[in-house]
């Protein structure tokens, strides 16, 4: 597996790559990886000739109370999973060299960035889809693998894909999860025991929520109050929001009658450690 730093040469060897015939996967993450990056990676495999993994914590997609610093950076651990899963190429760029001395150039996906994740963090999904174009262009890759346990991201990077005819083909694999349902993420390391165990009801609830809805519920605020009841039950969890949205506007929806998300962020009380999930009702990505 080769490792690659800088964007030019980035872009030089995905070129030679693409004039060659090959077809070249990406797997955009900020590293920490876990079997949700490494089925991204698996799933890039199956799709195209050659896999990159970029490995990049983005500053501006960080809030300036966000946990920048302390996310976690294991580097060579992670050129082992990605080798492990079949990635060719880790692209891992400097922080100057992907946002030089008076950068000033960002990508703005308006309105289904204002609601659930977006609400709460201003910035965010402008810092992600910048990132997002930026890793883009410089991998040119055919095929783009995320994960949909970041739903919003996903179609927040479908919105822009779309909108400046980026030819990319998008694929939204799904949500790997622990063995108590609890959606992998980098952030379940900053969990105490007792936050990680209570941790478990996000999903509980979520999967309440898609029982009622096979079961004919068609009621936003009835399906949002048991996910809520469930995860109520522990003090250590805050909810931020539970919502269900339009799958392709994310405008809040009142009666369900096309493919909706159930999404839920919470945060623990004690570490403020920040978590979400969701379910599709009635349809897929
Ligand atoms: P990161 O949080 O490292 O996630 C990288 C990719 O892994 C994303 O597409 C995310 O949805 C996916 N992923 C995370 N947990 C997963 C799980 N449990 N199952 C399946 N896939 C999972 O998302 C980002 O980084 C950044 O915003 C990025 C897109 C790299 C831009 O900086």
């Amino acid at each position: 597996m080769k490792i690659i730093r800088h964007p030019v040469e980035m872009h030089e060897f995905s070129s030679a790559l693409g004039k060659s015939g090959k077809t070249v996967g990406l797997v955009p993450t900020m590293g920490a990886l876990h079997e949700g990056h490494a089925s991204l990676i698996k799933t890039a495999r199956q799709n195209c000739d050659v896999v990159v993994t970029s490995i990049f914590v983005n500053p501006i997609q960080f809030g300036p109370t966000e946990d920048f610093v302390k996310y976690p950076r294991p580097f060579d651990k992670d050129c082992g999973v990605a080798e492990a899963n079949g990635c060719d190429i880790v692209f891992t760029p400097g922080e100057r060299e992907m946002y030089p001395e008076n950068f000033s150039t960002f990508v703005e996906v308006e309105n289904i960035t204002d609601s659930l994740c977006g609400a709460s963090r201003p910035g965010h999904f402008r810092g992600v889809a910048t990132v997002v174009l930026k890793f883009f262009n410089i991998v040119a890759p055919h095929v783009a693998v995320f994960g949909q346990k970041d739903a919003q991201q996903c179609l927040v990077i479908r919105r822009m894909t779309r909108d400046l005819n980026l030819p990319v083909r998008l694929v939204f694999a799904p949500t790997m999860r622990e063995k108590d349902g609890l959606a992998m993420s980098s952030r379940n390391a900053y969990l105490s025991s007792s936050e990680r165990r209570d941790a478990a009801l996000i999903y509980k609830g979520l999967s309440a929520a898609e029982n009622l809805y096979r079961a004919g519920e068609r009621s936003s605020a009835v399906l949002c109050d048991a996910i809520r009841g469930i995860i109520g039950a522990s003090s250590l969890l805050i909810v931020e929001y539970v919502e269900i949205a339009d799958m392709e506007t994310l405008a809040s929806v009142t009666t369900l009658s096309t493919p909706s998300l159930a999404a839920v962020a919470v945060r623990t009380a004690a570490s403020g450690t920040r978590l979400i999930d969701n379910v599709v009702l009635g349809g897929t990505f």
